[in-house]
């Protein structure tokens, strides 16, 4: 039932060549769910060994997802899917034949500025041109391009082949007709699609990271207990996961850098002013999981 759909078939298969650029984290998982899903797909990155580095990625992700399946099954899904990624150092080169473009670099409006006007002049007109940012802004990022109709954000959540929800987020220039066919083939890739409006955060962000600083505020005055405080959010709210942990989950010099970055923007909010116990932790580099420490423990022993 979620996934009726009541466009029309008028946009249907529109999209079919699909360029990611970057292939990190989130990049690797674009691309792999595009080439599940039929697409051809160039991935393109800095340099070879990145390139292999993200394609490892999506091998190593595959071959978790074919585990459950025959040594039949999951073979043909492993070949056809990799069968479907060509991978690129130029971008210039790798966009030619695009219907869809996303972007998946380092979160830096003056990086992702000089990579959309390289792809603006390289892609066809055709082509529609998408970001997957976080925490910037879609109409700032697009201002570069003269194709402001055809621009529009594809925010995933990473890891993107479990993570069923895409927001797309769609400015004032963002025209109907580019917005259905990435509406299409979002679901045609699997996702769940919302759609929300070019503000900081988009929907999942703007509410969760709020969340997050107010917790480790919480903390800050002495109220209660990170691990109180997950307990409560778990127990009493049902949430999968506690602030504290699924800060540590993030890392905290992500969260660190989309606060910052929004109340440098909107100094007035005070969502978005600065959070102590979150500062002192990225200056001392426990920024969570990934380094063994956040506001919990992860080393073997402790
Ligand atoms: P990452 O650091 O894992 O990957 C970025 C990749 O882009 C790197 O491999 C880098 O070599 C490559 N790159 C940088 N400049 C490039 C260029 N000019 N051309 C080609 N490749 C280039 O970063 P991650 O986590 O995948 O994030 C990428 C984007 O996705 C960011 O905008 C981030 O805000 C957004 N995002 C991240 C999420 C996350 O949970 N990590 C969730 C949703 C969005």
């Amino acid at each position: 039932i979620l996934s009726c759909s009541f466009s029309t078939s008028v946009m249907s298969n529109a999209i079919k060549n699909v360029t990611v650029v970057g292939a990190g984290l989130m990049g690797s998982g674009i691309a792999q769910v595009a080439a599940q899903a039929g697409n051809s797909v160039t991935l393109v990155e800095v340099n070879d060994a990145a390139l292999q580095t993200g394609l490892g990625r999506i091998k190593t992700s595959l071959q978790k997802l074919t585990k459950k399946m025959s040594k039949e099954e999951g073979e043909k899904l492993l070949d056809s899917t990799l069968s479907r990624i060509k991978g690129s150092s130029k971008v210039e080169d790798s966009v030619g034949q695009s219907d869809l473009v996303i972007e998946a670099i380092v979160e830096n409006m003056d990086v992702k500025h000089k990579l959309f006007t390289a792809v603006d002049k390289a892609a066809p007109p055709s082509a529609i041109l998408a970001s997957n940012t976080s925490s910037l802004s879609i109409t700032e990022m697009a201002s570069v391009t003269n194709r402001k109709n055809k621009f529009v954000g594809l925010h995933f959540f990473n890891p993107v082949p479990l993570m069923k929800l895409l927001e797309i987020i769609k400015t004032v220039d963002t025209s109907d007709e580019t917005y259905n066919a990435v509406e299409e083939w979002g679901k045609a890739i699997g996702k769940v699609t919302i759609v929300c409006k070019d503000t900081p955060g988009f929907v999942v962000n703007r509410l969760l990271v709020p969340l997050l600083a107010e917790a480790m505020r919480m903390y800050e005055r002495g109220d209660a207990s990170p691990r109180d405080i997950d307990t409560a959010m778990k127990l009493g709210a049902g949430y999968p996961m506690g602030p504290f942990e699924l800060a540590d989950y993030v890392g905290h010099d992500t969260t660190k850098f989309i606060i910052d970055g929004w109340h440098k923007k909107f100094p007035e909010n005070p969502l978005f002013k600065p959070v102590g116990a979150l500062n002192k932790l990225v200056d001392e580099g426990k920024l969570g999981v990934k380094t063994g420490e956040g506001f919990y423990n992860y080393k073997k022993g402790k």
